[in-house]
């Protein structure tokens, strides 16, 4: 499921080295309050269902694990259990497991606001994912063909909804021109899932796709668009998502702006061939990542991360500086 024929862009971001960081590994804070609540780690394990056949079992491991590494969790499409009510067990048992921590509903951005709230309600959850995926559409063969009214419906779900909304794309990234539209559509947190991880143009390609391959291209590469939504300076949170497979990148694309991070595909393929203990370990070791990232540029918690200095090059500094973003904003702070 996980296929990636294109990075991230993280590559090109390089956090600046300390050789003197005046830190012991044991007092670096990696804490973050996130929808009001404060995780353990600036981790999401990300949206996924459909094509799980397991979701019942994947569904109760992440939640055991979201109270052990005390992270967030969302869930995938709820839209099946909103036409099915039998179905709603595979998504209630997150709630169940884990009844204090913090859990994402999701549905797609054109659900009927009534619908999407009751998403939301069925797992008691503390935030709504809505889901955009327009190039995922135009490569499935029956897929939607229909976007227009997609603002109107955000707008009206945002309106309705008794816990914040979070925009999220599902590896095509955003632009800082969606970003301001969504923001100014009363989205405040965004998960902008940039393209280098799972990629759906090649999935559906490999399911008889009806887009060619050269699509699998299609997309702002995760790296550039934290930096286009992240300078836009907005009050908003930021959900770094796509192709992020561990602590490295994680400490990278939070010094570029992100607030927190989310994994999906990484995080299904370790589960499927190594299952929950797999994950754990996994889990374990982006954390011992993380934080050696945060010593070795000198940065206690993760505030002082996101002032570390950050030189990038390649396609990335290419992108952006094309886009006239300055990238020595991030090199001389
Ligand atoms: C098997 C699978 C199922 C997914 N299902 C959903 C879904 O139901 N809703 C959604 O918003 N995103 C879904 N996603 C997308 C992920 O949440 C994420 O945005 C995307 O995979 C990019 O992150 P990654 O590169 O870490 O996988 C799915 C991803 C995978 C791999």
């Amino acid at each position: 499921m996980d296929e990636h024929p294109y990075t991230s862009g993280l590559e090109d971001v390089h956090l600046v080295h300390n050789s003197v960081p005046e830190l012991d590994l044991d007092e670096i804070d990696t804490a973050v309050t996130f929808l009001g609540r404060k995780l353990s780690l600036p981790l999401i394990i990300n949206a996924m269902t459909g094509g799980i056949k397991e979701a019942l079992d994947f569904n109760r491991d992440i939640s055991e694990l979201g109270v052990q590494f005390n992270i967030g969790i969302a869930v995938g499409s709820q839209t099946i259990a909103l036409e099915n009510r039998q179905l709603a067990e595979s998504f209630k048992i997150v709630r169940k497991v884990n009844p204090g921590g913090l859990i994402l509903a999701n549905v797609a951005a054109n659900t009927e606001p009534q619908m999407a709230v009751r998403a939301a309600e069925m797992i008691e959850a503390n935030g709504l994912q809505l889901h955009l995926n327009v190039p995922q559409e135009l490569a499935m063969r029956e897929g939607d063909r229909k976007f227009k009214g997609l603002k109107d419906n955000i707008a009206e779900i945002v309106r309705i909804s008794p816990v914040p909304v979070i925009a999220k794309e599902v590896g095509f990234g955003m632009s800082r021109e969606t970003a301001r539209q969504l923001f100014d559509l009363g989205v405040h947190i965004l998960d902008l899932g940039g393209r280098g991880g799972t990629n759906f143009i090649a999935i559906e390609q490999a399911r008889s796709g009806v887009l060619a391959d050269e699509f699998t291209s299609w997309g702002i590469p995760t790296a550039a668009s934290i930096a286009e939504i992240s300078s836009l300076n907005l009050p908003l949170q930021l959900v770094a998502s796509g192709g992020i497979r561990g602590g490295l990148e994680a400490a990278k694309a939070l010094a570029l702006g992100a607030d927190i991070i989310g994994i999906a595909g990484r995080f299904l393929r370790v589960w499927s061939e190594e299952g929950k203990k797999g994950l754990e370990e996994e889990i374990e070791r982006f954390r011992y990542h993380l934080k050696a990232s945060m010593l070795m540029t000198g940065s206690k918690t993760l505030t002082e991360l996101r002032r570390t200095p950050l030189v990038i090059g390649g396609s990335t500094a290419h992108w952006l500086t094309a886009r006239g973003i300055d990238v020595s904003r991030w090199a001389r702070r």
